[in-house]
């Protein structure tokens, strides 16, 4: 495998790579690698001849309040799970390399950015953005690979793509969950034993208000009876159903429907969500 700290060195193999007539799938991530990242690496394999994987903490995307400081940070075993899937490069920079000068670029994310997570996170979605366009601009990849776990987050760079001209295919995956339906994620590491062991109920609730609703209870019910059942185990910071393709209220054409929500388990941040079809409003 080969891994670049910079980015000269990686801009140069990259366009040796494509003079070759290579195709290139980028693999953003922040680390701390699960096999939810590792499903992201097989789509991008099945879309290219190559695939880069990033590994960046970003600094932009958390406020001061949040834990970029204890985000679990395992390069070693980031790099020998890359190394056994036969990633061919690792990317790994510095944060002057991403940032030069501490230089920031802010990107207008739209009304997408300011709702749901963006709520409590005012300045992620604008984080997000910025460092996803910096390697973009970095890796100038055919195809860039995201798991739809983070849902707000695909739409919102799908729209950046769109709206920047950005001649990149952005490729989504389902996401991928532990056994008991706990959608996996670099923070289940920071659960006790105690929350590890409530934490499926989360999903469990999305699946029992999918069902409510494919059986006819009315949104505005099957949403409070949902965070009415969340509120005993969590602190719920918002459960809302909303049209999957662009995150507002349903109306009675939108069929594609998701269940998105946010809940807390002590200082432990959960997302997940549940999107579906319904034939009939
Ligand atoms: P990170 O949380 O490391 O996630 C990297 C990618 O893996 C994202 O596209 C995320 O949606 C996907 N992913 C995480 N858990 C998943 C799961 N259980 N199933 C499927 N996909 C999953 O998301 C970020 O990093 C950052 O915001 C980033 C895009 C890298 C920008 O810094």
């Amino acid at each position: 495998m080969h891994i670049f700290e910079q980015i000269g060195p990686l801009e140069e193999y990259l366009n040796s790579c494509r003079e070759d007539g290579r195709s290139i799938a980028l693999v953003p991530t922040m680390g701390g690698l699960h096999e939810g990242h590792l499903k992201l690496i097989d789509k991008a394999k099945e879309c290219s001849d190559m695939v880069v994987a990033s590994v960046f903490v970003n600094p932009t995307q958390f406020a001061e309040n949040e834990d970029f400081e204890a985000y679990p940070k395992t390069l070693l075993e980031d790099k020998i799970l890359l190394e056994a899937i036969k990633v061919d490069t690792m990317f790994v920079p510095l944060d002057n390399e991403v940032y030069p000068d501490g230089s920031s670029q802010d990107y207008d994310v739209g009304e997408m950015g300011k709702i749901l997570c963006g709520i409590s996170r005012p300045i992620h979605f604008n984080g997000v953005a910025q460092v996803v366009a910096r390697l973009f601009d970095i890796v100038k990849p055919d195809y860039a690979v995201f798991g739809e776990k983070d849902y707000q987050q695909l739409l919102i760079i799908n729209s950046l793509v769109e709206r920047q001209g950005i001649k990149t295919t952005i490729v989504s995956v389902p996401t991928v969950r532990e056994s008991d339906g706990l959608a996996m994620s670099t923070r289940n590491n920071y659960l006790s034993s105690e929350d590890r062991a409530n934490a499926p109920l989360f999903y469990q609730q999305l699946v029992a208000t999918k069902a409510s609703i494919q059986n006819g209870t009315d949104i505005p019910s099957a949403t409070e009876q949902a965070e009415d059942a969340l509120g005993a185990v969590f602190d719920v910071e918002y459960i809302e159903v909303l049209n999957a393709n662009n995150l507002t209220q349903i109306t009675t054409s939108s069929s594609k429907i998701i269940i998105i929500s946010a809940v807390r388990l002590r200082e432990t941040r959960l997302i997940d969500n549940i999107v579906f079809r319904r034939s009939h409003v």
